[in-house]
């Protein structure tokens, strides 16, 4: 089982970073990041019929096309989704590689109302793409802040953590194939 991280805020301290370390660590799947930060501008010439990628976009697409699952984090930024995770969902709306991937969507906000606007645009955004998004494990966690631990950079607050777990044991089993 591979699952795909990208993380939709470059901060070091990510509270989003948090959510997806201690989500991580209670799976024993084989996990690898997107460098979202290495992705140019979306540019639609770039992205033609017959274009080359630039060698990032083809990386995140292989990486894409080589996970069984997809696990999203991201903070919202002025009711929207970060620009930086946007880009990378435009560079994949052409080549598909998302169509049919189990894909899960976890914001985190400080907000006591969470992130809600990021979160719902996410959710479209996968929808209008195919994307098997998993509602089971899809979760938008508000006033995230004291529920993390900066020092270790990892979430600390039980009901989150099993929340969490609830939350990645539902991405797993829908992308492990039914036994025939
Ligand atoms: C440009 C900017 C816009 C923001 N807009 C929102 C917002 O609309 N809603 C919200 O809940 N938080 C907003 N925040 C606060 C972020 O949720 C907060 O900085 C959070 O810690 C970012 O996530 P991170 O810790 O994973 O980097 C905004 C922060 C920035 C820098």
């Amino acid at each position: 089982m591979k699952i795909l991280t990208l993380n939709g805020s470059l901060r070091a301290r990510s509270s989003n970073g948090a959510v997806l370390r201690s989500a991580l660590a209670l799976t024993d799947a084989t996990t690898a990041a997107a460098d979202l930060a290495a992705l140019p501008h979306f540019h639609p010439d770039q992205d033609a019929e017959g274009a080359t990628p630039p060698a990032p976009v083809a990386a995140l697409r292989h990486a894409v096309a080589d996970a069984d699952a997809v696990l999203i984090v991201s903070p919202e930024y002025a009711h929207g989704v970060p620009g930086v995770l946007k880009n990378a969902l435009d560079w994949l709306v052409s080549s598909a590689d998302l169509l049919d991937k189990p894909t899960a969507v976890l914001t985190a906000s400080p907000s006591p109302t969470g992130a809600a606007y990021a979160h719902a645009q996410l959710r479209e955004t996968l929808r209008m793409m195919s994307a098997a998004v998993i509602p089971a494990a899809c979760r938008d966690l508000p006033a995230i802040a004291p529920k993390t631990d900066p020092a270790t950079g990892t979430v600390t607050d039980p009901a989150t953590l099993q929340d969490l777990r609830t939350a990645l044991a539902a991405l797993t089993a829908a992308a492990t194939p039914t036994p025939s």
